[in-house]
């Protein structure tokens, strides 16, 4: 693992994921992704915000079919924590009956957000439905679930960049870095 440079966020750690890593593994993503949907002229990305907008933004040129997206807001977490309660703040705007839809999310902890979507979305009857996220926290799932398509899987660090955050900072970093939370207390105080 590489220090991460302090500036522009003192509390970052250590870069665990590099821009060159996330590019190479979204590319070949797009790949799988334009394969084995080749025969489909129906394809909607739809993103959970605001965590997933650089991945997807990155993702979507990376797969040669026509495709459309969508987003939705949700929220479970506050601070490092999952509440377990996942929240729809705001619901997507097109009608996805019929659309092959890949639910785009940054990243799977408890994985209660994914699932709870996922449920919400199949209700609306896709074609077809599948899950996508470019981190995996494996060891911290509470329910049995697997991503489709996932960019990594990895340790169980709260990580910030490439659209994730911790209370709203880190989301313009290039790469995905661990937090030093002792650090992020200094600085910010306790998180809620
Ligand atoms: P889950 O519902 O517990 O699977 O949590 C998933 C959501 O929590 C993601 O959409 C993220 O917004 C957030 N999250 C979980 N772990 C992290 C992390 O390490 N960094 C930033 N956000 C995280
Ligand atoms: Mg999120």
């Amino acid at each position: 693992m590489i220090p991460a440079p302090k500036y522009p966020y003192p509390f970052i750690d250590h870069i665990i994921i590099s821009e060159e890593e996330i590019r190479e593994r979204v590319r070949t993503l797009g790949e799988q992704i334009t394969e084995e949907y080749k025969d489909s002229e129906k394809i909607l990305l739809m993103g959970l915000l605001r965590g997933s907008v650089m991945f997807i933004t990155d993702l979507m040129r990376q797969i040669q079919r026509p495709l459309t997206i969508d987003f939705m807001s949700v929220s479970s977490y506050s601070g490092t924590s999952s509440s377990g309660f996942v929240r729809i703040d705001s619901d997507h705007k097109s009608n996805i009956h019929g659309w092959d839809v890949i639910l785009i999310d940054d990243i799977v902890d408890t994985g209660y957000t994914i699932h709870t979507v996922r449920k919400l979305l199949a209700d609306r009857k896709p074609n077809s439905l599948k899950t996508c996220a470019l981190l995996d926290k494996v060891e911290r799932h509470k329910i049995d679930i697997k991503i489709d398509y996932l960019g990594f899987s990895i340790p169980d660090y709260f990580v910030v960049g490439y659209g994730l955050d911790l209370d709203e900072k880190g989301r313009n970093l290039p790469y995905i870095a661990s937090v030093d939370l002792k650090r992020y207390q200094e600085l910010y105080g306790d998180l809620n």
